[in-house]
């Protein structure tokens, strides 16, 4: 592997194989979602816990330090909105230019395997790894399902993740399911971290579906809404830290969320 490529990689993912990196690029078709109306406050007490941010050339601009130590995923595709006829209508919106002036260590795009606008994702995202390869920067795919979540099936993202990674994604971020995960990582040549998705009512429910996949291969994270939604963030960011570099089980990371949130940890 080309050595800058491997070299920003090796700062995404750490040296023991695995990765937390923490999305806020959720405005692109949101808007000011809820609890990232002002992103930079959001993510001052978390980052130190992340190995890379995700966010938009916007949010980066005007929201985040340029002093910030951690590598920036940036998130360049966009043009959908949540208001807008068809969420998979996505597509590249941020040049090579642009993503070599922001110094990212990464980029992210979505692809929508079966949308109306599948073909289009799949092309542009085939382009951005093209650009991207070029100058040595790696690209991480984002197996998305716009609106329909039932569609997350170890089959469904299985396809999503392999086509991803036979386009050319050097990481590929896709969802947890249940049954037969560890199918959909077998089944993609680059590593997988997990999406979140909608925030769910405990931090033990996050706990064990980071744990299981986990164990099912998957290297990390890329979760969002259930740790900066959460009304104690850095006690489940800390919980899935745990688990992911200290080898914590579910429970365990459930009772250094309880520490962290009385203060004793
Ligand atoms: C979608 O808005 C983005 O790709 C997010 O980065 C991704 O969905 C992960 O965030 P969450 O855990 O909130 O789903």
């Amino acid at each position: 592997m080309d050595w800058g490529i491997q070299n920003r990689l090796n700062r995404l993912i750490q040296k023991d194989g695995k990765a937390l990196f923490l999305p806020i690029d959720h405005g692109y078709f949101q808007g000011p979602t809820r609890k990232l109306e002002k992103p930079g406050e959001t993510i001052k007490p978390l980052v130190p816990y992340a190995d890379a941010v995700m966010m938009t050339r916007g949010v980066l601009r005007n929201c985040v330090d340029p002093s910030i130590e951690k590598p920036i995923i940036l998130r360049v595709s966009g043009g959908n909105s949540v208001v807008g006829d068809d969420l998979s209508n996505e597509e590249q919106m941020t040049s090579i230019t642009e993503i070599l002036r922001l110094n990212a260590s990464a980029v992210s795009m979505s692809i929508y395997v079966g949308g109306k606008y599948e073909h289009q994702t799949l092309k542009s995202f085939s382009r951005l790894v093209d650009q991207c390869e070029d100058y040595g920067i790696p690209t991480m795919a984002v197996t998305a399902v716009g609106r329909e979540l039932e569609k997350r099936t170890a089959r469904y993202l299985g396809l999503c993740s392999r086509i991803a990674a036979e386009l050319g994604a050097r990481v590929v971020k896709t969802y947890y399911c249940e049954e037969d995960f560890a199918k959909v990582v077998d089944g993609c040549p680059v590593p997988v971290v997990i999406a979140g998705g909608p925030k769910v009512d405990t931090a033990l429910e996050v706990f064990e579906f980071v744990y299981d996949g986990m164990q099912c291969g998957a290297i990390g994270v890329n979760l969002g809404r259930n740790i900066w939604q959460h009304q104690y963030p850095v006690a489940v960011m800390r919980g899935i830290r745990g688990i992911i570099h200290e080898n914590l089980t579910a429970k365990e990371a459930q009772q250094l969320f309880e520490e962290v949130k009385s203060g004793k940890a």
